[in-house]
């Protein structure tokens, strides 16, 4: 059966899929764009980036489309208020937000009819942020790449969420690798709409070196570890000569700070030097941030294919429950 559309405030999206956001670099308009064309919801990963360089990525997705363009911006920025707005002169659609929690992004999102979307771990997070607005919330299990709100995976979460999450959108997101899994979620589960990010990396549009796609199509399940990041949650990432040396505490301490983009950082490393090193592909050093269940692909395809495989996939099983 048909998958049904998904929509977020004034936008809709004809396939209910999210491409997750993805910081430094690795979801530009290069990737969110013909997502949003293939119909799904192309998101721009904006933290630490200067905000002319984000401005000017919106507007060139925004040329390449008349889908849903929205940007990701993570609220332990330093600079998150600026790249908001930012975003928002852009005339970004949407912003999805996570890694801490902002009040006052919902008011600017009123006063500039901008939908805002919560990223969330927790019941109290998700009903805190749909009390305050949210347009969307998007549950982030333990399974996802990057930073990781919570260690329970995402069928054991997304339950704990749907029942307090009465009114808009709920979106499941973390370790979702094709269209079955999107279907039960949505069929089973009664999530609106899925984000993925991973597969979304190994693509031939991801703006990130080829190195970087190796490094994910080679990892083996146990190559997928937790690992410590400056912004104080966990970073789930591939198990890189960088991060060995990280668990065996032989990385030094930044000594001077060059990208000032975190709001508390205890610089245990630096973690823009870091992912900027994977997105050019520099495997010994680099931070390659990767959902748990990366070894399950095995292929690099365009985003027109991952969303052929996944609607085909999902409306071979989806029966509308
Ligand atoms: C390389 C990479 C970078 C990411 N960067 C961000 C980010 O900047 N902000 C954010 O909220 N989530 C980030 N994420 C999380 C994704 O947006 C997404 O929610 C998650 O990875 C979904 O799980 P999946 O990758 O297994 O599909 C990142 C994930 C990856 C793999």
């Amino acid at each position: 059966m048909k998958l049904p559309p998904l929509t977020i405030g004034p936008y809709t999206a004809p396939i209910p899929l999210l491409q997750g956001g993805m910081s430094i670099r690795v979801s530009t308009s290069s990737l969110s764009a013909p997502v949003a064309e293939c119909g799904g919801i192309g998101i721009i990963g904006g933290s630490a980036l200067p905000v002319d360089e984000l401005k000017a990525d919106i507007l060139k997705a925004k040329s390449m489309t008349k889908g849903i363009i929205a940007v990701n911006i993570m609220f332990a920025m330093k600079n998150f208020y600026n790249l908001v707005k930012g975003s928002i002169d852009a005339g970004v659609d949407m912003i999805v937000t996570g890694a801490g929690f902002s009040r006052d992004i919902f008011k600017i999102g009123k006063e500039s009819n901008t939908p805002i979307v919560s990223i969330v771990s927790s019941p109290a997070f998700a009903r805190l942020a749909e009390k305050l607005g949210a347009a969307a919330i998007i549950v982030e299990a333990k399974e996802a790449g990057g930073h990781l709100g919570t260690d329970i995976s995402l069928r054991d979460l997304f339950p704990e969420i749907r029942k307090v999450v009465k009114k808009v959108p709920l979106i499941a997101a973390g370790g979702i690798t094709n269209g079955y899994e999107m279907a039960e979620l949505m069929d089973k589960y009664g999530a609106d709409g899925v984000q993925i990010a991973t597969r979304f990396v190994l693509t031939k549009e991801c703006a990130v070196s080829d190195e970087f796609k190796q490094a994910l199509l080679n990892a083996k399940k146990e190559d997928v570890v937790l690992t410590s990041s400056p912004v104080g949650m966990p970073g789930r990432a591939i198990n890189t000569p960088f991060v060995q040396k990280l668990a065996k505490g032989e990385v030094d301490k930044t000594k001077e700070c060059l990208y000032k983009c975190l709001k508390k950082c205890d610089h245990h490393y630096c973690i823009s030097e870091r992912l900027m090193k994977a997105h050019d592909g520099n495997y010994e050093d680099g931070l390659f941030f990767s959902g748990e269940n990366v070894y399950k692909m095995k292929d690099i395809l365009s985003v027109q294919e991952v969303f052929d495989q996944f609607v085909s996939q999902a409306e071979s099983v989806y029966k509308e429950s």
